[in-house]
Formats: structure tokens, C-alpha cells, sequence
């Protein structure tokens, strides 16, 4: 407990632990996410958080297409190469290993056990310091099949994002 009780209640949402991957043109990038969720059977929708400071902000902006690359606890050091922000690390993609998702070429990374590649259908400045990316489904694979309890989440590696 901390002297801020809200930021300690929504630090008590469990999260998954995502690669976010764009591209606009030859350009490609890979964050990693946690505010991400279904938001619409029909058309399948997908929700994400997305800082407006991101590199990855401007490559969605710009390219209007995005993957969601959900792994398993086993391969978390996969994930790990992308935790830090383009600014931080610029060479993060040129040392990445990763294939084009078919529909929109998006990087799918090595180690994902499962992606969805989604189009842009709003990009919403709701006033804060993450805008709320929506995106429609228009293709997805399982690469390593498994129960949804190997996914990797955030409280696996006691990290927060949330507050
Ligand atoms: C554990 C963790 C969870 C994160 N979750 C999100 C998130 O849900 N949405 C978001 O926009 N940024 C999130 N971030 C921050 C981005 O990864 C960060 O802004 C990064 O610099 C973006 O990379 P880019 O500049 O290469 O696009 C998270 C960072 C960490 C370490």
C-alpha cells in the first residue's frame, strides 16, 4: 500500500504483456503493451492505450495498421529486446528477428506464440496522455498453440503499468 489509494486499486488490474508492431512503409517498430483488450465481436475489434509520444504513435498514424504479438511465459526474454522506446534504443529493429504478417506486414517477432494484425479505424485523442488506438481484425495466426494461462502477463515479471 502507498499513500496513493487509487493508484494502488488500478494497480490491481491484471494485465497481459504484449509486443505492439507497426509499420508505415519500409519503416517498422515493436513496443511492448499492457493496455490492451477486445472491444467488439462484429466487426472484431481490438482497444489499446497508446502513448502519444511513442514512436510507435507516429508509425500507426502514419502507416494505419498495427499487431498485437501475444507470447508465453517461457519465452519472455523474446519480449524483453523491446521494452525500451525507439528513442532509447534506435538500433532495437535492426536487431530484431521477425517476418511480415501477411495481411498488413507488420512485424510478427520471433518467439510470438500468437498475433492479430488489425487496420486502423480510430485513433482518439481522449484528452490525455495516451490516446485509445482502436483497430479491426483482419487477420491473426497461433504459432505455438497453448492454454491461455501460459500467456505472459505482467504480474509474471511483477511489473506495473497502471496508476
Ligand atoms: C511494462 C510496460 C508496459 C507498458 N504498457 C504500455 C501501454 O499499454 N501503452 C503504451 O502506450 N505504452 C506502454 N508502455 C510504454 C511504452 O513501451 C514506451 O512508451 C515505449 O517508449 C514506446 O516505444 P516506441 O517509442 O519505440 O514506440 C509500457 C512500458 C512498459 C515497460
Amino acid at each position: 500500500m502507498s499513500t496513493d489509494l487509487i493508484k494502488d486499486a488500478l494497480s490491481l488490474i491484471p494485465y497481459g504483456f504484449y509486443s505492439i508492431t507497426s509499420r508505415s512503409g519500409d519503416e517498422v517498430n515493436a513496443m511492448v503493451a499492457n493496455w490492451v483488450m477486445q472491444a467488439s465481436f462484429t466487426p472484431r475489434l481490438v482497444a489499446i492505450g497508446l502513448q502519444k509520444k511513442a514512436y510507435t504513435h507516429s508509425l500507426i498514424a502514419t502507416g494505419g495498421q498495427f499487431a498485437v504479438n501475444i507470447f508465453r511465459k517461457e519465452d519472455v526474454e523474446a519480449i524483453k529486446p523491446f521494452t525500451k522506446g525507439r528513442a532509447k534504443n534506435p538500433d532495437k529493429m535492426t536487431t530484431a528477428t521477425y517476418t511480415p504478417a501477411p495481411a498488413t506486414g507488420c512485424p510478427i517477432l520471433a518467439g510470438a506464440a500468437a498475433y492479430v494484425e488489425c487496420r486502423v479505424v480510430q485513433l482518439i485523442d481522449v484528452g490525455g496522455d495516451h490516446d485509445i488506438l482502436v483497430g479491426e481484425v483482419v487477420g491473426g495466426d497461433v504459432l505455438k498453440p497453448g492454454a491461455v494461462t501460459d500467456t505472459l502477463t505482467l504480474p509474471d515479471l511483477g511489473w506495473s503499468y497502471a496508476g
